[in-house]
Parts: structure tokens; sequence; C-alpha cells
């Protein structure tokens, strides 16, 4: 971020101000609106999305889809009609792609670039030019991409796809959807089988979605739940009507903050229960949260429902760390839930959240640390000893977001539940995924 930017900073400090009552419904999914929009651009033909998220990281993918030849039009609020160029047709971008703060467009269009002989630049703020692409760099490397990457991997970074690629088997040695996404994104226009292996499920959005637009795919999952996704390249994917459910990483915030803030009684409409994102629903239920579905129906695909949400007595809980990657998003307001429980809330494994918007172990640590909690940071995760149901001290000062939209969110939420209210240093981040956020927040809690 430019120094002028930094002067810009929006602090806010977020006051406790009683129950959260009634209903709200949250905005679209951020993975299955950039795989949307991404997978529209590569159809023959004409696609229309409803319920698109309008968030700063999803326009990003719009844009640089724009530039390479797609014709992205809003029709009106979440309403996107999206004219295909083909898989194949990408065309040159003339100037950098820019980024902003998401990991995701950037790895995923790494992906479709890498097979399609075109050049592009991708720029990002200082979050994302932090964060290492050597991840996506190395398969697609394999598959004929050539990388002139910023030192430890980073953006700025030039690519060259490869037309024809080379198919790859490639095993995931990190549980990341991202990963997987970029390789079978590359193999749509890669002659041949494309196939990942990955011992550890992650979210199933490009699989389905590929599914969906026609792409002959195909998912075997072994007896110890290791899964090979193999894609026939050279595809010609179908224009489609896509409805995008709701967020649960968006409406992870207002479940927490439910659950822990007395009188609370929440209707959280239209929330996405894919099970490879459901993991902090299950884990808050087995510390006592009482969360209920009801209205459970399927959108564009995916499960989703409305949960029903009522204060609780949360008790602390040794997270399994099989279960990160379904909740991986959502562990920075799960350590503002630990906080409030009774008990010492333990997690591990969780190495990926360093390599976020923000290090997330460090952010949460030290931002719940200020706020009066009892944390232990360790390499891969954080102990965390609850306040039993006793509101948190709150700050002084301003916590640090790191321009991390999920530290901002997350410590609005500790602020509700604390006596002195929680002061988050920077709230523009909150942009890049939940723009309605904060007015969400003040309508339910006036
Ligand atoms: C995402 C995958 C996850 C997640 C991110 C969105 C996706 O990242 O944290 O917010 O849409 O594929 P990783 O692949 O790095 O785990």
């Amino acid at each position: 971020m430019s120094s002028a930017d930094q002067a810009a900073k929006r602090p806010r400090r977020f006051q406790p101000a009683g129950s959260l009552r009634g209903e709200i419904r949250v905005p679209g999914d951020k993975s299955i609106s950039h795989r949307s929009l991404m997978l529209s651009a590569l159809a023959v033909g004409t696609s229309r999305v409803t319920g698109l998220l309008e968030g700063e990281d999803v326009l990003s993918t719009a844009a640089a889809m724009r530039a390479m030849g797609a014709t992205i039009e809003r029709e009106c609020i979440g309403e996107w009609t999206i004219h295909g160029v083909g898989v194949g047709g990408l065309l040159q971008p003339q100037a950098p792609l820019d980024m902003g703060n998401s990991g995701t467009s950037t790895r995923l269009l790494m992906g479709l670039i890498a097979s399609h002989g075109i050049e592009a630049k991708f720029v990002g703020d200082a979050s994302l030019s932090k964060r290492p692409m050597g991840r996506v760099i190395e398969p697609l490397s394999l598959m004929g991409a050539t990388f002139d990457a910023s030192e430890g991997g980073r953006l700025p970074l030039t690519m060259r796809g490869a037309c024809p690629a080379v198919p790859i088997s490639y095993r995931l040695p990190v549980a990341s959807a991202q990963v997987k996404s970029a390789v079978l994104l590359a193999g749509l226009n890669t002659p041949g089988v494309t196939t990942v292996i990955e011992p550890v499920p992650t979210r199933d959005h490009s699989e389905r979605m590929l599914r969906g637009f026609g792409a002959e795919l195909n998912v075997d999952t072994a007896s110890d739940g290791t899964r090979t996704i193999t894609l026939v390249g050279e595809a010609e994917l179908k224009p489609q009507e896509i409805e995008v459910p709701g967020d649960p990483s968006s409406a992870a915030f207002f479940i927490v903050a439910a659950l822990i803030v007395p009188g609370s009684d929440l209707i959280v409409k239209n929330v996405g229960l894919n099970p490879t994102r459901a993991g902090l629903i299950a884990v808050l239920r087995d510390m006592g949260g009482q969360i209920d579905e009801l209205n459970a129906r399927e959108v564009g695909g995916e499960p989703v429902a409305d949960l029903h949400v009522r204060h609780s007595y949360l008790k602390a809980i040794d997270v399994d760390p099989a279960i990160a990657p379904s909740m991986i998003d959502e562990f920075p307001v799960f350590f503002v839930a630990a906080a409030m429980a009774e008990g010492m809330t333990v997690t591990s494994g969780l190495d990926e959240l360093r390599v976020k918007e923000s290090d997330r172990l460090a952010a949460m640590a030290t931002a719940l640390t200020a706020a009066g909690v009892r944390v232990t940071e360790r390499e891969d995760g954080l102990s965390i000893l609850g306040s039993r149901g006793d509101p948190l001290r709150g700050t002084d000062g301003a916590i640090e977001t790191h321009l991390d939209h999920r530290i901002a969110m997350a410590m609005a939420v500790a602020g509700l539940a604390s006596v002195r209210g929680v002061e988050v240093d920077d709230t523009r981040p909150i942009a890049t995924s939940f723009p309605a956020f904060e007015e969400l927040l003040d309508g339910l809690v006036q």
C-alpha cells in the first residue's frame, strides 16, 4: 500500500451494542463467484450469474477476464452476463493484471493463462505481494508455462503460457483448493488428461462447476480419503445459468457473534453448506453452539440452508487438524468464539494460516491478547483460554488488521462481546469479501 493509501486508513471502534436478533442474508460465495466468472468467460456463448459477490476480489477477476477478451456486463445488483471466448480463446492482456488483495484471482488465473499462448504480468497490493506463488509456479512450469517472479516466487510476476501445454499428474504437496484449481483450469486447454491427486480434501467448487459447464471430469475417492481428479483437456464449455449460494465464510462472523452475545437469536439466510466448507459449524456445535438448519435446499449445485443461531454457553475443544481445510478461512473468528468458551481451546496443524492475507496466527494472537485474552502462539496453532462467557476486556489502542479483511471482521465481532469495545485500525479491507458487513451489523445491533 502506498503512503497516500496509508493516510487514508479507516479505523473504527466496534462497541458492545446488545443482542443480535432478526434475519439477515449473506452475500454470494467468494470462491464460487470467482469460478463462475472464469468458467463463463471460457464457455462459448452467454452465461448469466445471479447472486454474484460484488466484493473487490471478485471485481479483480472480472476486470482480468475482460482484459483477456471476455465481455462481462453487470445488469443489476448481483446479476451479471458473461459472453465467453471459448477455451483456448483468451487474448493477451494489454496492461498488467491488478489482482488487488486477491490470492484466489491470482492463482486461478495463473492456471488459466498457463495453457494459453499469451504473456501476462500480475501485480497486487502489499499483502498479496508477500504471498507465496511458488505453489502454483511449480506445477504450471511442469505443464510448460514459464515465469519471471519476484524474490521468493512472489508478485509482481510475469508469466508466459504454453500452447500446447503438457498434461501432468500432480500430487498436491499442500492442502490447497487454489493450487488444485490452478492445475485443473490449466488442464482445460491442454491436450490429454490432467490429473490432480489430493491427499486431503479441500473445497470442491471447481470440480462441481467444471462438470456443470460440461467438462469431462472424474473424481475417484480411495479408502483413505485421497481424491484423484482427472480432467479431459481441450474441453468445450457450455454456457450456464448460475445462482451463487451465500458465503459460509461471511456467515461465520454473524454465526459466532450470535453465539457469544447474550440474548441473541438470529436467522442467517442462504448459507452454503458444502461439506468441504462447513467445518466451523460442526466444531461450534461440538462446543455446545445452538445452530439449527432450516429450509435445506440446493442452490447452484451446492447444499444451502438458513441457519437459526442462538446465544450459547460454549465449551473449549481440541480442534482436530483434519477438519482444518473445511474451515480454513474461519479460524480468525473461531478464535474469537474460543476466547468466550469455558476452558482451553487448542488448535494445531494450521501452518497454512501463516500465508493467508496476513499471518493469521500471529495477527489473531496479538489482537486477542490486546483485547485481554490469554493466548499462546505455537508454530502451527493457537491455544486460547476462554472467558466462560464473560465479556472480553476490549482494547485501548487499535489492533492491526494487516490488510486482512477477516482479521478486521473477526475483531469487530470480538468488540460486540467486550466491555470497552475493540478498535480496528482499518476497516477498508472488509470490502474485498463483504462490502455490506458493517451496514448489516449496524442494522442488527441497533
Ligand atoms: C480458496 C481456497 C483457500 C481459501 C481462499 C479461497 C479458493 O485457499 O483460503 O480464501 O477459492 O479456492 P488455499 O487454496 O490457499 O487453501
